[in-house]
């Protein structure tokens, strides 16, 4: 393979999906892409620490910081066109992205979602929250989805899906748990692997 596709990780949080990437990319999970990038909304967000124990490059971009959304955006572009970006990944990130920017990066955009979408997703549906509505339906099984990001929310094809059984004593953190274990942190990092392939593969056709 002549060049990997490179990687950026978009983040709000924690960063375990980010660990999972990063730790996919060491075992080989992850061999034709590179993650370059750690790009976050939250300036004490702790995946930066995460990218940077990992020698990864990182950038904030702080909404507060900027006019509106459009300006916000826009830095977050220069930032990724400057890093020559092929690939984003959203893990965590807690932001909704404009039909402009999702256009920008055309079926280049993946998103993890802590639910077997189409239930508990779209606007308002993010982190805890997704757990909160599936233990209050009742649901007996969910699970996590890896789709393509288009300009509907949690809208765009789906790549990989996992189911995760609930459990009758789970609380919104022990199902978030399962779910990031049994599901997020395999679904993601192989997810970003099919898309990587594809890209490589375009790029020396
Ligand atoms: C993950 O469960 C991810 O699926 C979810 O937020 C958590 C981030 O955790 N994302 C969404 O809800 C997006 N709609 P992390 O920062 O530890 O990866």
């Amino acid at each position: 393979m002549l060049n990997k596709a490179k990687i950026a990780v978009m983040v709000s949080g924690g960063g375990t999906n980010l660990q999972a990437l990063i730790d996919a990319q060491s075992s080989g999970i992850i061999k034709s892409g590179e993650i370059v990038l750690v790009l976050s909304n939250k300036p004490d967000a702790y995946a930066l620490t995460r990218a940077k124990n990992a020698g990864i490059d990182v950038a904030v971009v702080d909404k507060k910081e900027c006019t509106d959304r459009a300006d916000f955006e826009a830095r977050i572009v220069e930032i990724l066109d400057g890093h020559g970006i092929d690939i984003i990944v959203l893990a965590g990130f807690m932001c909704i992205l404009s039909a402009e920017f999702t256009g920008h990066y055309h079926d280049r955009i993946i998103n993890v979602h802590p639910s077997l979408i189409p239930s508990f997703c779209g606007e308002g549906y993010y982190g805890l929250r997704v757990h909160e509505a599936a233990l209050k339906y009742g649901v007996k099984v969910s699970g996590a989805t890896v789709h393509i990001v288009n300009e509907i929310p949690d809208g765009g094809r789906i790549l990989m899906q996992r189911a995760v059984e609930v459990l009758d004593n789970d609380t919104p953190e022990s199902l978030q748990r399962r779910i990031m274990e049994e599901a997020e942190w395999k679904i993601l990092p192989l997810s970003c692997e099919l898309m990587c392939k594809q890209i490589t593969d375009e790029k020396e056709k």
